[in-house]
């Protein structure tokens, strides 16, 4: 069920490498904090079925599991999916902005699959888009007696100036923990408008045969808040689902008929890894179980989207990708390798800002640090404080039921800023071009109690007043 236990028998050789490092005087080895703070030990329990997050909305064939996305490239489009369990029923939403009496149309793409011995019900995607920046919409899915009613609010027009507010959850899982993990978030006085989810959905692939009427339960439980605001998705490993022990071979597959994204508005060939701009972030999504070596459709796709990020419209640019790339827990140590070797000099040349991670079950924050100086020959392989770098978070600690991890590789090493083994959620808030304010809250606490949090300072706008300063010198 675990497929980690692999890299704990990794850990075990790179440990004495540390050693080594240390013997020969590399700084290597003393770092930033290791939260003390005493936790709940106790693994993480599944919600059972009968839950009140799970119940089925009134009426036959009543829409399900209803939740929003971005749906085209800048924000005036929306994606609303939801599920009929029954028969096909309506496909169409029909839709209005609030203050406005025309109501609208639209149709909808249907899917259904099916995996092992289950059959989907009807999966319904319907794109939105052209409509008004910054408005409250209200829409209207089902046929009548059990028409269900939900609302969204469109983000303001994209801009360097234009303050948004993103949530931040990973690994979420269906948990008692999970619940308690989007409860915060839902009660955080910072309010989220739309969520970064960094991957690792339902975890159904932990149930035999990788049940998947757990996806239709997690659909369910995340209902009340993906209804109303988008959670814009990254696929994480729990969303591979390729198991040819079963005969089944296609990876992805559940993820891909549920979890539509605007994949083609940027030009990517795959749901699996695109952008978007909204407000004043542009987001990219990556991949960390597609391939992504050189000459890969998602190298190519990449090599083309930084250098068309313009950082006078959007200031702020976001990584988003399930595995970190800097990780300092035992669990999952060195995975996020291969992606840094190939991308991390690319986030640096073009100031990444964050790079938000999953996977890991617990919580994380790097200093800005960037290792691309090394190459097999030089040996210099030691992280070095580069204020090109991106931070890198990573926050897999939603609460799924494989529990949190607690294992550290010890000492704490100087690029690990702060690092608890904690659920929580987090929020990044942009307040302009140049400052963004980021904070972690760990479930334990009041939902509005900060853990760790941390001032941005924009990576492209700072490195521009740092060189308007030295041409004064
Ligand atoms: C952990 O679970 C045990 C058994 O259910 C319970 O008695 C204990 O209070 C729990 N610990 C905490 C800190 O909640
Ligand atoms: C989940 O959280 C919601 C909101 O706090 C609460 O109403 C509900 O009872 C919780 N359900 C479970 C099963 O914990
Ligand atoms: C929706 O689809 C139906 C059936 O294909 C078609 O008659 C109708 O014109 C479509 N409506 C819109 C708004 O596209
Ligand atoms: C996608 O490619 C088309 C054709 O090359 C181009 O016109 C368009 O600007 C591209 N869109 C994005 C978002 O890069
Ligand atoms: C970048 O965005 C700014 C502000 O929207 C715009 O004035 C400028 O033309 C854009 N640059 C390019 C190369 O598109
Ligand atoms: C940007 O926001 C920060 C934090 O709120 C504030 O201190 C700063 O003055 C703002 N900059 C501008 C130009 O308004
Ligand atoms: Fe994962």
């Amino acid at each position: 069920m675990d497929s980690t236990w692999g890299c704990a028998r990794f850990f075990h050789l790179l440990l004495p490498l540390c050693l080594i490092l240390m013997i020969n005087g590399v700084e290597f080895c003393y770092g930033g904090i290791t939260s003390t703070y005493l936790r709940d030990k106790n693994l993480s329990l599944d919600m059972p079925l009968h839950s009140d997050v799970f119940s089925l909305p009134a009426g036959y064939n009543a829409p399900q599991q209803v939740h929003i996305t971005q749906g085209d490239r800048e924000g005036k489009g929306v994606i609303i999916s939801w599920v009929t369990p029954d028969e096909l029923g309506s496909s169409t939403v029909l839709y209005w902005a609030e203050d406005s009496k025309v109501k609208n149309i639209a149709n909808s793409t249907v899917v259904t699959y099916k995996y092992y011995d289950y059959n989907s019900g009807y999966i319904h995607h319907c794109t939105i888009e052209n409509l008004e920046y910054d408005t409250k919409y209200i829409y209207e899915i089902g046929d009548g007696s059990n028409a269900r009613r939900f609302w969204f609010i469109t983000p303001p027009k994209v801009g360097p100036d234009v303050p948004y507010t993103f949530g931040l959850i990973g690994d979420l899982g269906q948990t008692f923990d999970s619940n308690k993990t989007l409860t915060h978030y839902e009660l955080n006085p910072a309010k989220g408008q739309t969520m970064l989810f960094v991957g690792d959905l339902s975890y159904a692939d932990c149930y035999p045969n990788h049940d998947n009427t757990r996806w239709d339960t997690w659909g369910r439980f995340i209902e009340r808040n993906a209804a109303y605001q988008p959670w814009i998705w990254t696929a994480g490993n729990h969303e591979i689902d390729f198991v040819p022990e079963i005969g089944e071979y296609e990876p992805f597959k559940p993820y891909k008929h549920r979890y539509f994204v605007p994949y083609r508005a940027a030009n990517s060939t795959s749901p699996l890894w695109y952008s978007v701009k909204r407000a004043s972030a542009y987001i990219i999504v990556m991949s960390s179980y597609s391939a992504y070596g050189k000459y890969t459709p998602q190298y190519k796709w990449l090599t083309n989207e930084l250098p068309k990020v313009n950082r006078s419209e959007t200031p702020w640019l976001i990584v988003l990708m399930h595995a970190p790339m800097y990780n300092s827990y035992a669990h999952h140590y060195m995975e996020g390798e291969t992606m840094r070797v190939m991308y991390e000099s690319w986030f640096v040349e073009y100031k990444v800002d964050v790079v938000f991670s999953g996977h890991v079950h617990a919580y994380e924050r790097s200093e800005r640090i960037s290792n691309i100086r090394y190459n097999v020959v030089n040996g210099e392989c030691t992280p070095m404080s580069d204020q090109s770098a991106p931070v890198y978070i990573t926050i897999g600690d939603g609460g799924n039921q494989e529990g949190l991890v607690t294992e550290m590789t010890e000492p704490q090493p100087s690029y690990s800023a702060y690092r608890e083994a904690s659920f929580g959620h987090g929020t990044f808030e942009i307040k302009n071009k140049t400052h963004a304010y980021f904070s972690w809250h760990r479930n334990q606490d009041d939902y509005a109690v900060e853990a760790d949090s941390l001032w941005f300072h924009n990576r492209y706008w700072k490195s521009s007043e740092q060189l308007a300063v030295a041409s004064y010198r």
